[in-house]
């Protein structure tokens, strides 16, 4: 398997970062391809734990090179600030690090019209966070996008800044009432982030593709999850790129015919950040213990993350929308005192069973989940390396979600070091 997607397949956070670190030893090229720095990405190298955002997985490993894709939004301000924080602790990123010509920018607009839309919607807020993600992309398709070539053409940038201001800072004032956004600062600080990034902005599709033609192994890092994807997740409660499989080809300029794998990551069972319907959510005791033991806080905004039951439905799911190979289950250690474990293998509504997840997200916030039972093992599997020395009760655990999502199950994840690890196939074989 020479190029491999890998995906959330369910509304993120399901520790895509350990497995892509974990793959890129054997990748040669580790590509972003949607989202920003809304990600937050955990790598646990010995005591030294890493949160990327928008920066590859893959940088932790020396002399793998790294790409920004052109689906990614940049804030170049927040990506210059990575980068000297992982040079800092001893990373080398510069000359390893390239970012999309086409890539579009996140601008100070962006941030200040998602802060006040938020507060508009009151109840009805999304509970992004904050980025300015939504808006970046809106402007994508609106086709007023400032794209990060744009950065290296003061005039061009002059003209598209000052155009798109008349336009954003009449909501800002007139239906927001807030301050308006003046020229002159953005276009000096976004001409400086030019300056600082020149050196590694370029068409990033052209150089995939060189690689797959030098028999290179490419790993795509999706950011996000499955049911956060604007097409297929639960909208409006969604970020606003495609954290899709497909989202991989578009967003990194790479034809569908040059990939040869897609590895859905899921967590042993289920959160989310932010507002949406989430048919599993635990508000009892056993949530709270999830939380606490899974370290459940969001590694970009520190939100707690609601928790609860693995929902089959919502994977099974991500394994058609995504086409996976395979699946990678993590962080089943925290799940190791529970007396007994809850599948959902459905819902109902209405009294009425549903094996597929509504379209109308007022029905899907009515629905209950229907669960299976399954007893807990009770015993420590942190640390677990071999299938073999799990419990009985974890591998039939393992062994039910497989079955439940129909794929094949290549990886179990037992702690968040790369070494805390159960490979049950060589992924890039
Ligand atoms: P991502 O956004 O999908 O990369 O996931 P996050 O990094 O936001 O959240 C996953 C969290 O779980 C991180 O703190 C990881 O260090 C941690 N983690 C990953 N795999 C495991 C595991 O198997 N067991 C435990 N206990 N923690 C894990
Ligand atoms: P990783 O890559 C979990 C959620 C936000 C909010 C919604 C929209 O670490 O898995 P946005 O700022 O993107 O417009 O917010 O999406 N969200 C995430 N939740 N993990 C993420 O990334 C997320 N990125 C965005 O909480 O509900
Ligand atoms: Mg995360």
């Amino acid at each position: 398997m020479a190029n491999l997607i890998v995906v959330g397949t369910q509304w993120g956070d399901e520790g895509k970062g350990k497995i892509v670190d974990l793959l890129s030893e054997t990748a040669d090229l580790i590509v972003r391809f949607q989202g920003g720095h809304n990600a937050g990405h955990t790598v646990v190298i010995g005591q030294e734990r890493f949160v990327l955002h928008l920066v590859p997985s893959g940088i932790l490993h020396a002399g793998k090179s790294c790409v920004i894709g052109n689906g990614v939004v940049v804030d170049p301000g927040a990506l210059i600030e990575e980068r000297a924080g992982l040079e800092k602790r001893g990373i080398r990123v510069r000359g390893r690090l390239s970012v999309s010509d086409r890539a579009h920018l996140i601008m100070p607009y962006h941030r200040a019209i998602e802060k006040e839309s938020e507060k508009l919607k009151g109840a009805r807020k999304i509970g992004t966070t904050g980025r300015g993600i939504g808006p970046a992309y809106a402007d994508k398709m609106a086709r007023i996008g400032i794209r990060m070539a744009d950065l290296l053409n003061p005039d061009l940038l002059r003209q598209k800044l000052s155009l798109n201001l008349s336009e954003m800072n009449y909501f800002l004032e007139k239906l927001y009432k807030v301050k308006k956004i003046e020229l002159e600062p953005v276009l000096k600080e976004y001409l400086e982030y030019g300056e600082q990034l020149k050196d590694c902005i370029t068409d990033t599709a052209r150089l995939i593709h060189l690689a797959m033609e030098d028999g290179k192994h490419v790993l795509f890092e999706g950011a996000q999850g499955t049911h956060l994807d604007v097409d297929h997740g639960t909208y409006p409660y969604v970020t606003s790129s495609s954290a899709t499989a497909g989202g991989a080809c578009t967003g990194a300029g790479v034809g569908p015919t040059r990939i040869d794998g897609v590895l859905g990551i899921a967590k042993a069972y289920t959160t989310r950040v932010g507002s949406g319907p989430f048919p599993t959510e635990l508000k009892d005791d056993t949530g709270c213990r999830l939380q606490e033991i899974g370290k459940e806080f969001g590694a970009t905004t520190g939100r707690p993350r609601r928790c609860g039951w693995f929902d089959a439905l919502l994977v099974r799911t991500a394994a058609r929308i995504n086409g996976l190979t395979s699946l990678a289950v993590t962080k089943l250690d925290v799940l190791d005192e529970c007396r007994e474990v809850k599948i959902a293998v459905g819902y109902k509504l209405d009294g009425r069973p549903l094996d597929e997840i509504p379209t109308d997200i007022e029905k899907l916030e009515r629905c209950e989940p229907v669960y299976e039972t399954l007893p807990g093992w009770m015993r420590p599997t942190g640390g677990v390396t071999e299938y073999e020395k799990l419990p009985a009760p974890a591998r039939k655990y393992i062994e039910r979600l497989s079955d439940l999502t129909k794929t094949r199950i290549d990886l179990i994840s037992t702690g968040s070091k790369r070494s805390e690890t159960i490979l049950l196939r060589n992924l890039f074989a």
